[in-house]
C-alpha cells in the first residue's frame, strides 16, 4: 500500500482520498454529523447553496418565499459567515446545536473546494480532521486498494501547517495499521508531526490558527485540536448533482 500526502490539492486521484481542512471545514463537517445531521451537501459556490435555501416557486399567503425546512446553510468567506447563510463555519458553535434530521449545505473558502477537486477525479473521498483522525485512518485503510492520498486543503492556495500536521497524525495511525511505502509529502508530514509539539501548540502556531484567534474564533482552534474524539468519517458520494453539490 502506498501513502502520499499532497500539501495542497492537485486533483489526480484514483483510489482513496482523505481531505483535510482542520481549520475548519472538515472539523466542522464531522461535528455536524456528531450533532445528528443526516447528510452534508458540499456545494461548489455560495450561490448553489443559497439556491437550495428556498422551495422553488413556493410562496406563503404574504407572498414570502418558503424555506426548504430540511436544509441549513453553513459556510464562510474570510472566516466569517456568508450573508444569507444560517451560520458560519465554527465547529465549536456547531457542537452546541442539535441538527437531527437536517441536511447541512456547506460552502467554505478551502475545505469544500478541496473535496470537490478530489471528487472530480472519481476517487473515493473521505473527510478527515484531527477530531476523527484514528477513525479516518482505519476507514481509509479498509477501503483503499493500492493508494491512500491525504490531501491538505491549505488556506487561500498556501500550505497550511495545521493540515500537514494532521496528515502526519493520520500517517502515523496508518503506519501502525500496516506497512506503507510513503512519498516525500508523507515524510514531511511525519517529520512535522514529530517536531511541532502537541496538537494545540501546532494549530495555535499556524497562520490560519492565528488569524482565527484575531477574529475572536480561538475556541475553534482549541476545539479542532482534540485528537480522535469522534469515530464518524464523512464519506462523499461520487455523484455531483445540484450544479456541483456533492452528496
Ligand atoms: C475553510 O474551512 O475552508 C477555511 O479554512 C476557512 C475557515 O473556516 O476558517
Amino acid at each position: 500500500m502506498k501513502l502520499r500526502v499532497d500539501l495542497l490539492p492537485h486533483g489526480n486521484y484514483s483510489d482513496t482520498v482523505l481531505v483535510i481542512d482542520v481549520l475548519r471545514a472538515t472539523t466542522t463537517a464531522v461535528t455536524y454529523l456528531e450533532r445528528g445531521a443526516e447528510s452534508l451537501l458540499l456545494t461548489s459556490s455560495p450561490d448553489v447553496a443559497l439556491s437550495l435555501k428556498w422551495q422553488p416557486g413556493v410562496h406563503d399567503d404574504a407572498g414570502e418565499a418558503v424555506r426548504n425546512e430540511q436544509y441549513l446553510l453553513g459556510g464562510e468567506r474570510g472566516g466569517l459567515a456568508i450573508p444569507g447563510f444560517d451560520f458560519g463555519n465554527s465547529p465549536q458553535e456547531a457542537s452546541q446545536q442539535n441538527f437531527t434530521g437536517k441536511t447541512i449545505i456547506m460552502n467554505t473558502t478551502n475545505g469544500t473546494a478541496a473535496a470537490h477537486i478530489a471528487a472530480q477525479s472519481g476517487s473515493r473521498v473521505l473527510l478527515a480532521s484531527l477530531t476523527n483522525a484514528h477513525a479516518a485512518a482505519r476507514r481509509a485503510k479498509a477501503l483503499a486498494v493500492e493508494e491512500i492520498a491525504i490531501v491538505c486543503a491549505g488556506t487561500d492556495g498556501r500550505v497550511g501547517l495545521e493540515d500537514v500536521y494532521a496528515a502526519g497524525v493520520i500517517a502515523e495511525y496508518l503506519l501502525a495499521l500496516g506497512e506503507l511505502s510513503v512519498d516525500d509529502g508523507a515524510r514531511i508530514a511525519l517529520t512535522l508531526r514529530r517536531s511541532a509539539g502537541n496538537p494545540l501548540e501546532a494549530l495555535s502556531s499556524s497562520q490560519h490558527g492565528q488569524t482565527l484567534e484575531k477574529l475572536g474564533l480561538g475556541e475553534d482552534v482549541r476545539y479542532a485540536a482534540q485528537v480522535s474524539e469522534s469515530t464518524l468519517v464523512p464519506v462523499m458520494s461520487e455523484v455531483q448533482d445540484i450544479e456541483g453539490a456533492l452528496r
